[in-house]
């Protein structure tokens, strides 16, 4: 799970005061204790993006100013995790369901997060806002590697990126960087135990990333994901024309 990974490195420099929102806080309270130990510098807070109230409540514990808002939460479908659009067209209602969903958590969720912790952005010294997508929502990937699978997810994370340019716009001029990052094909144990059609859906997904990129092996730990995405951050600045902008893990149109 990225979440984790990300809370262990930013957290490691003592220096960085972390706050992780999370919906389920004794067990994450549990899982840093476990395997991080004592770190002061983490606090874990409640806060589900289906929850508009729990994301309020949070802001206003958190308080004062903000360096950078990581928007890493995320609903993934597994629904369309192994069919092309026009099979699962066949579902209206199933499609109109999981669109829903998919847009409650990571639109509507994602909007209150932000607006809810824009004071406290535009407090900080860094004011940084990431949001963290797909490059399965990328046109030109799409459009260049062929990938039919997990197409609502697609267009949902294609909405994100937008979100994010629309909220550049308005607040560029304050000086907020916003960016969206696909962190590349991370292995957190998302496709277990596939049935025989669904591992060969995703075969041929695997097949069109290597078509795209012969180098690519397979997805990355997260913590090299997650480092990399650091980095981009780290790199990443309105002076350099990066507000609104979409990128990879490489910070650029590069996918894998
Ligand atoms: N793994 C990849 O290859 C990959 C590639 C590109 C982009 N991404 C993106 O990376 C982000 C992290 O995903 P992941 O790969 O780490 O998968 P994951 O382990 O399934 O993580 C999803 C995270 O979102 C949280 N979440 C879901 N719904 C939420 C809600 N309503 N309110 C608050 N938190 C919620 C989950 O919390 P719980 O622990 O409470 O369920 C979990 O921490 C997602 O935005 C995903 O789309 C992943």
């Amino acid at each position: 799970m990225a979440f984790f990974e990300l809370l262990r490195q930013i957290s490691a420099e003592a220096t960085n005061t972390v706050i992780g929102l999370v919906r389920n806080t004794s067990a994450t309270e549990a899982r840093v204790i476990k395997e991080l130990g004592q770190r002061s510098n983490i606090h874990i807070l409640h806060g589900d993006l289906d929850n508009h109230e729990s994301l309020k409540k949070t802001a206003t514990i958190a308080g004062g100013n903000l360096d950078y808002l990581i928007a890493n939460a995320g609903y993934i479908s597994y629904w369309d995790s192994y069919d092309p659009m026009g099979k699962l067209g066949q579902d209206h209602e199933r499609v109109e369901l999981e669109l829903s969903k998919l847009y409650t958590t990571n639109i509507a969720g994602n909007i209150s997060l932000y607006t809810l912790f824009m004071p406290l952005i535009l407090k900080g010294r860094v004011k940084k806002i990431v949001a963290i997508s797909s490059s399965l929502s990328d046109l030109d990937s799409i459009n260049r590697l062929g990938v039919q699978i997990s197409p609502l997810y697609a267009i949902v994370k294609a909405g994100l990126s937008i979100m994010n340019a629309k909220f550049s716009a308005q607040y560029k001029a304050d000086g907020v960087l916003f960016l969206t990052i696909c962190p590349g094909m991370v292995d957190v144990g998302h496709y277990q135990d596939p049935t025989p059609e669904q591992a060969a859906s995703l075969q041929g997904m695997m097949a069109q990333f290597k078509t795209y990129a012969p180098h690519f092996e397979g997805p990355a730990t997260t913590e090299r994901a997650i480092k990399d995405l650091i980095s981009v951050l780290e790199r990443a600045g309105i002076e350099r024309g990066d507000g609104g902008d979409f990128v990879s893990h490489w910070g650029n149109k590069r996918w894998l």
